[in-house]
């Protein structure tokens, strides 16, 4: 869309309202590129007159913005939806947009076209530039609009973006996803893969950094498959060569794209980029993966974690894993157990095979049983709980340089993160949010550490 026809919707939407004060509330599922798309639809929504509030009750537009990656997450969304009608009722001037992958599927929109009367518009993820002009057809026409168009390749530049935080920020480098994983959604729903220029993602690191951000994430489906007008290890480099007081983070990363020039450039800027790696494993047998069509095997993978290990000896990492895939037999997931036992994560997130319509693992025999992916899900926590808190066990007694994310759960308590990425409480004043301080670690649990602040030198990791 061009900047004219976006500038002159965004003026009928603002225009439609005049003096009358109008309030947004936007609920995120999902991952991190939907964090970072609400922050663009809210960004949007000022510039259209639109305040937040966080109750819904109180809204003149509810957006939606929802994930598809697993049948739970769509359920959730549309039970939310179904209670909106209430809200509708009692207001009838409100607007209930969905935006987010759920929108890019057709049979989804179908059913929400049919059966959700209350829904008055959804957009799709490819098509976030049109939120403006979409908002005025239904304010202007009452027309119910139904938006996709997730093949599109351009990358729109330049939208508002409005960051729920100062200090630390999401910068999307890449969006959309080639790999069909046999599984997975994604792709569906977001697309080819596209890559900004390295330019676009220069300034806007550069003008987070002069604005006091301290943490960055570059971001992306599979940010390392970056292929911009140079490669991912070439990006992060010049982006880890910025001047100012920052630390730089990226996720998440595919095992089939980490070439040695990427760990080098890790290694060459220690204190800038975070010893921390996400590296999705899904499954540790090689029947598996390559059912998956993950395009590496356990043996790659395991020598990519070596690498990690030999040049960051400190390195924080963190995996996916899938479990119950179709056909996974005991020997599939004593394999899984075994590198999870070798590598011995700081993190995982396991998750329990969700078929989604349209993709190739949908249709495919075997389903495993319910209880035993529940039992399996229960022997992999338990492992990997206590490697959790063994690992973190370590860190009693080291001096961390901490970024001090926000206030606590208890009061005159912190909750900050080590570079490693790990959660760290400890006591300190909330005027300390946004800085970092030095904290030694008193105690550890297998998800957070627990320390205090102390004037130490810091370790990075
Ligand atoms: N692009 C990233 C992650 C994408 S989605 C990658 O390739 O690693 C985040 C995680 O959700 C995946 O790593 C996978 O573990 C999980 N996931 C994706 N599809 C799933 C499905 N159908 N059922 C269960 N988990 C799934
Ligand atoms: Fe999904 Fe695979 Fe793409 Fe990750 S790499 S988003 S798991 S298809
Ligand atoms: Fe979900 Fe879409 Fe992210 S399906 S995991 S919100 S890319």
């Amino acid at each position: 869309m061009n900047e004219q026809a976006y500038l002159a919707a965004v003026g009928a939407v603002a225009h439609h309202f005049g003096e009358f004060p109008h309030a947004v509330c936007i609920l995120t599922f999902g991952c991190q590129q939907n964090e970072a798309d609400s922050e663009k639809l809210r960004g949007m929504a000022h510039e259209m007159g639109y305040t937040d509030v966080d109750d819904p009750a109180e809204a003149d537009l509810i957006l939606l913005n929802t994930c598809a990656i697993r049948e739970h997450a769509e359920q959730k969304v549309l039970s939310y939806v179904g209670r909106l009608k209430e809200y509708r009722e009692k207001n009838p001037a409100l607007v209930v947009g969905i935006c987010g992958c759920m929108t890019a599927q057709p049979h989804r929109v179908k059913q929400i076209r049919e059966r959700y009367p209350q829904v008055s518009f959804t957009l799709d993820p490819a098509s976030l530039d049109r939120f403006p002009e979409t908002l005025a057809a239904v304010l202007e026409a009452g027309k119910r609009t139904f938006v996709t168009g997730s093949e599109k390749p351009e990358i729109t530049e330049g939208l508002p973006t409005a960051r729920a935080l100062r200090h630390r920020a999401w910068v999307s480098i890449m969006y959309g996803c080639n790999n069909f994983c046999s599984y997975c959604i994604v792709p569906y729903v977001r697309g080819r893969e596209r890559s900004r220029a390295s330019a676009e993602i220069l300034a806007e690191v550069s003008s987070l950094v002069d604005a006091g951000c301290r943490d960055i994430t570059l971001l992306g489906q599979n940010v390392n498959s970056y292929r911009g007008d140079c490669d991912f290890a070439t990006l992060l480099d010049r982006v880890a060569s910025l001047p100012g007081d920052f630390l730089l983070r990226f996720m998440t990363s595919h095992p089939k794209d980490v070439p040695d020039a990427l760990i080098e450039v890790m290694a060459k800027h220690p204190g800038r980029i975070a010893p921390q790696f996400h590296l999705p494993l899904q499954s540790g047998s090689d029947r598996i993966l390559a059912r998956m069509n993950r395009k590496y095997t356990r043996k790659t993978y395991l020598e990519t974690v070596e690498k990690l290990r030999r040049a960051i000896p400190d390195i924080v990492l963190s995996t996916d894993l899938i479990i119950g895939f179709p056909g996974e037999t005991d020997e599939d997931f004593a394999e899984t157990m075994q590198v999870v036992r070798d590598v011995r994560y700081d993190m995982i997130y396991s998750f329990l095979y969700s078929p989604r319509r349209g993709t190739p693992a949908a249709t495919m025999p075997d389903p495993v049983p319910d209880a035993v992916r529940k039992a399996r899900m229960a022997e992999l926590l338990e492992t990997q709980n206590a490697i959790s808190l063994s690992l973190a066990e370590k860190y009693v007694g080291r001096t961390l340089r901490v970024l001090a994310d926000a206030p606590g759960r208890e009061p005159g308590m912190l909750t900050g993160r080590t570079p490693g990425g790990r959660l760290v409480h400890f006591p300190g004043d909330e005027s300390l949010v946004g800085q970092f301080v030095r904290v030694t670690i008193d105690r550890a649990e297998p998800f957070a550490l627990r320390g205090t602040m102390t004037p130490g030198a810091p370790e990075n990791s």
